[in-house]
């Protein structure tokens, strides 16, 4: 079975879709409701601690059984099959995509298991503090070293599972720019500070640049013999990891089949493991592999990821909407939307099919946002009055953590009443002035999920890598190549030489 390479525009689906959008166009979800009092109903899907909610969309049953022809035409089935058989799917750079394998946990491959063990054992070992630095004190601050997948999937989740972290403190330095890793290096005590340098490739010119200024900077005190104390490295390439500094047994292998910005599940959450322990890591992952489940297992009209997929096409190729956001209502998941664009755009952001043409309809979403209520002022006024239309995911959870009812529930409230007003609008009730008018029929779907669990966390997640996976799949894409960043960087180095 060879990976399906179609045109979506040349199916049949997408031809009825568009038949089938001249007659949606103009109508209001507001009218949609009043026919139809079973909508909210059946336009949900309920898993495990997850309520997703999609009634609110310009869609009708129609709509969603033609998204799903068009999925059934573009080999979507044959597509997710290869993909967890762990077929070269990333055919460009000769590789599987097989992040879903790192989080298999019952059936693991042995070189993940080894791995997991060493990754447990080190953090217990940190956290227990009976891993000392070089003046013999135990480990207070640890800072990861890495960009892209090497740092926004890591720095997303310890934050957003900070409610569960330890005393340790995490830090994350990314960026080039000297100021970055000076700001951090000053909170820093070179005796009890750990270094992660994480770079699946080791040859990030950021990464690098940073991780020799910091050895150099704990040279200044410390001595050489004492940097495996200090300092462990997460990489594919074993050879430039140890020659940079790094003893061999302070290196934790990922492998080619393990895409950058699909690396968390990885050796690349050691941080992750480090700040919340390894258990809540596990919990994670299992979050995660219950959702692969999910994804591989169930129909089409009742899997979370197809229908958000699914509907996100309708809007992006029908509807010509050309970005959507993303709301979570949790201050935790406040970085969830930068590793997002990482995922989804760099991922389907290609104009080239898998036939090697250059496409001639609209692919990639871009993806932005930020948390409610923060967001509500800032930018809401442009969702809700603005001529643009853009499909909004609103992510909130029933429990708070810390158990402060009158603030979730003023939070809840918010969230519930958002998605309300974007899609009733003022509809047909009499508004004297029109700027106070709001036409509504504006999209969204609501993800709802009981608690801010590691394992719940894991699953959202993993929620947003199979539909970029489905959109990469009918839009006829290579999703897990990232060609599009080399040029930049080919033309940096040559004016770094000239
Ligand atoms: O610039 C793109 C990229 O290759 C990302 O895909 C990746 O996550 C990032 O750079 C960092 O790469 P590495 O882990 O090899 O340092």
């Amino acid at each position: 079975m060879n990976f399906p390479s179609v045109n979506p525009t040349k199916t049949k689906a997408w031809r009825k879709l568009q038949q089938h959008f001249s007659e949606m166009k103009d109508v209001h979800m507001m009218d949609l409701f009043k026919k139809d009092d079973a909508r909210a109903n059946r336009m949900k899907i309920e898993w495990n601690d997850f309520q997703v909610d999609f009634s609110k969309n310009r869609i009708t049953d129609k709509s969603l059984s033609l998204l799903i022809e068009l999925a059934e035409e573009v080999k979507l089935k044959d597509a997710i099959q290869l993909q967890f058989d762990g077929e070269k799917i990333n055919k460009t750079e000769g590789r599987a995509v097989l992040h879903t394998a790192l989080r298999d946990l019952d059936n693991l491959k042995p070189e993940v298991k080894e791995t997991l063990q060493k990754m447990k054992l080190f953090s217990e070992k940190i956290i227990s503090g009976n891993w000392r630095g070089y003046t013999g004190k135990a480990i207070t601050d640890i800072v990861n070293i890495g960009i892209g997948g090497s740092d926004l999937g890591p720095k997303m989740v310890t934050e957003a599972l900070s409610y569960y972290k330890n005393h340790l403190q995490v830090h994350y330095v990314s960026n080039v720019d000297g100021d970055h890793i000076s700001e951090t290096l000053k909170k820093l005590n070179r005796e009890t500070t750990l270094f992660i340098v994480v770079s699946k490739s080791f040859t990030t010119q950021e990464t690098l640049a940073n991780a020799i200024t910091i050895k150099e900077w704990f040279l200044e005190k410390g001595n050489p013999q004492d940097i495996s104390k200090h300092f462990v490295g997460v990489s594919t390439n074993i050879e430039e990891a140890t020659s940079f500094g790094i003893s061999k047994e302070n290196i934790f292998p990922i492998w080619d089949w393990v895409g950058g910005r699909f690396s968390l599940w990885s050796a690349v959450g050691l941080s992750i493991c480090c700040s919340v322990g390894y258990q809540h890591f596990e919990e994670l992952l299992q979050g995660a592999n219950e959702m692969d489940h999910h994804f591989k297992e169930e129909n089409f009209s009742d899997n979370i990821p197809v229908q958000l997929a699914l509907i996100s096409i309708w809007y992006a190729n029908f509807f010509n909407a050309e970005t959507e956001a993303v709301i979570p209502y949790t201050q935790y998941l406040e970085k969830f939307v930068p590793y997002l664009q990482q995922a989804i755009m760099e991922s389907n952001g290609k104009g080239v099919d898998r036939n090697d043409d250059f496409v001639d309809y609209q692919t990639g979403t871009i993806v932005w946002g930020n948390v409610g209520t923060n967001a509500q002022h800032a930018f809401f006024q442009l969702l809700h009055q603005g001529t643009k239309l853009i499909p909004v995911d609103f992510i909130g959870f029933s429990e708070s953590l810390h158990g402060n009812q009158k603030h979730h529930s003023l939070l809840m409230a918010n969230f519930f009443a958002q998605s309300q007003a974007l899609f009733q609008g003022t509809y047909k009730k009499e508004v004297a002035d029109n700027f106070k008018s709001f036409k509504g029929n504006k999209p969204s779907n609501t993800i709802l999920i009981s608690k801010l669990t590691p394992k719940n966390l894991g699953s959202l997640i993993a929620i947003y890598e199979h539909k970029l996976f489905v959109q990469g799949v009918i839009w006829n894409l290579f999703s897990f190549d990232q060609w599009g960043v080399q040029l930049g960087k080919k033309l940096a180095d040559k004016k770094l030489l000239s």
